[in-house]
């Protein structure tokens, strides 16, 4: 295939897409967009001001006030960017169990969405860009060339996300962290709007006992490049 400018990469929770999306990034030159920071940059300030997270209305207005950016990091090439909500930097801030529980009803509601993809697309202008997210190829590229929809089992996520949790230094209880992965699948998948699912078009990758650098190896195999 002629190398993509667009290139989509969806998937449910810690299905290492963000991992994925930033290698792929760094080898091809292009910029990364990681859409779930914004849902959860937005969550964080939606949090902070005491909105109720099932207030559809308050979080529509939130999102449409509100101004996210990515950022180049120090140290680029390691870790992309730094996620920052009206000028302050939270990218640490937003991974963590309390966003995590509560990030799945921001992202449902129909003014929040609208407001994000509004975003996304300025931030795909000009395309050489990789984008990660549940909606991606469905929704807010699915011009994309290339789409990626990353699966793995649901006890090999939670295994994931349970040595990241471990590794930032929060107390980690496997069992809970299984059981809130399912369900913010669930209410990713179920939600009326852009609900996560595979593109038509989109290429499946099971990453299932394989290392980052293999999936890498795929998908660049899939382009022509490796
Ligand atoms: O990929 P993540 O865990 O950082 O995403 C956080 C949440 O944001 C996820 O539970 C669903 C939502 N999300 C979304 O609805 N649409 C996207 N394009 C990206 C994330």
């Amino acid at each position: 295939m002629p190398k993509p400018s667009f290139i989509a990469i969806d998937g449910p929770v810690a299905a290492g897409k963000t991992t994925i999306g930033r290698l792929l990034a760094q080898r091809l030159g292009y910029r990364l967009v990681d859409t779930g920071a914004m849902y959860r940059a937005l969550t964080w300030k939606g949090m902070r001001l005491g909105i109720d997270l099932q207030d559809e209305e308050g979080l529509s207005r939130l999102a449409s006030s509100t101004k996210i950016e990515f950022v180049p990091a120090i140290g680029y090439e390691e870790g992309c960017c730094s996620v920052f909500v009206d000028g302050h930097d939270v990218t640490t801030e937003i991974q963590n169990l309390v966003i995590d529980a509560g990030v799945s009803l921001v992202s449902k509601v129909a003014g929040v969405r609208k407001a994000m993809v509004e975003l996304q697309w300025g931030m795909a202008e000009g395309g050489k860009i990789v984008m990660a997210g549940r909606d991606i190829g469905t929704t807010v590229l699915p011009q994309a060339e290339l789409k990626i929809y990353l699966g793995a089992s649901v006890e090999e996520r939670a295994r994931r996300r349970y040595l990241e949790v471990i590794e930032r230094g929060e107390a980690a209880d496997y069992g809970a962290i299984l059981s809130e992965l399912v369900k913010r699948d669930e209410i990713d998948s179920q939600r009326s709007i852009s609900p996560l699912r595979p593109a038509p078009d989109a290429r499946m990758v099971n990453t299932d006992g394989l290392s980052p650098a293999q999936v890498l190896s795929q998908i660049l195999e899939m382009m022509g490049e490796s």
